[in-house]
């Protein structure tokens, strides 16, 4: 006897096509469901990510927890000016959803796009320690490509603009022994009193190719690199280089060290 299937091929698609549709939408209601979670969660490791880095720098963890009224303020800066842009609301603005709207993204050009990231907001959300009317601290995200993956993180900087109070990375995916090794404690711990620039303003700060020797004049901007891991270590050097660079946080940083120097 003739299956009912064979009787009505119609019959067969039309269940094939109830069971695609049921099932797209249970999975678009799913990841619908859960994008606010996911979102939260990634809100909560950036948080937890620059806690973490206030907590390795000597005296800060205290200054914040001592002094009444200084806490990490996040803000957002427009990058061109350097200004604030406390207009926009630091708490729910996504630079990297940002990067891609025709308004608020530019695209890189080529030869100005050393992270290779292709495209980036116009604005970007930085975290801020003051006190006494002076910023002590000035936590910057940086990202750009490295071996296998897009790096994301965090640069600290103090109120020198010019002294790396500390990196960290919360976000990347790099080989596990190779590349991953830039979110270790030993690679991030050597970072924290890295100058930026040199005395003619010149951009220095990164990883040397292999060890650095403590005598060269090299050893006052780089740190050691990471064996096998050649690839992404050049492109956090370039990412730093970048973002620190005129089209990255420069006007801003220029604005935060004439702030603390008493400046306009
Ligand atoms: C499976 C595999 C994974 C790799 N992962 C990385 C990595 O995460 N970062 C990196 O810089 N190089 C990685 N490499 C190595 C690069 O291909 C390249 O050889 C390396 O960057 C050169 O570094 P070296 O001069 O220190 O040996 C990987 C290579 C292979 C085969």
């Amino acid at each position: 006897m003739a299956s009912p299937t064979e009787e009505n091929p119609a019959r067969t698609l039309l269940v094939a096509f109830v069971v695609c549709a049921v099932c797209s939408v249970v999975v678009s209601a799913t990841a619908v469901f859960l994008e606010p979670r996911q979102r939260a969660n990634r809100e909560r490791e950036r948080e937890q990510q620059i806690q973490a880095i206030v907590a390795r720098q000597p005296g800060l963890a205290e200054l914040l927890e001592g002094l009444e009224g200084v806490s990490l303020e996040p803000h957002v800066v427009e990058l061109a000016t350097g200004e604030l842009a406390d207009h926009i609301d630091a708490a729910t603005f996504d630079a990297r959803r940002a990067a891609n709207d025709p308004l608020l993204g530019v695209a890189l050009p080529a030869d100005r796009d050393p992270a290779r990231i292709g495209r980036r907001s116009r604005f970007a959300v930085v975290y801020l320690i003051e006190a006494a009317g002076r910023i002590e601290l000035v936590i910057l995200p940086v990202h750009g490509s490295g071996y296998a993956s897009t790096l994301y993180g965090y640069l600290a900087l103090a109120g020198d603009t010019n002294t790396v109070a500390g990196l960290s990375f919360y976000e990347h995916g790099e080989t596990p022994g190779l590349g991953s090794e830039i979110e270790e404690p030993y690679f991030l711990e050597s970072w924290p009193g890295k100058l930026v620039r040199d005395e003619k303003g010149e951009l220095r700060i990164g990883i040397a190719l292999d060890e650095v020797d403590p005598d060269s004049p090299d050893a006052a901007y780089e740190v050691d690199g990471l064996t096998g891991a050649t690839r992404t270590c050049s492109g956090v050097t370039q990412l730093l280089r970048y973002w620190l660079g005129e089209d990255g946080f420069a006007p801003f940083l220029e604005r935060v060290r004439l702030k603390n120097e008493g400046g306009p």
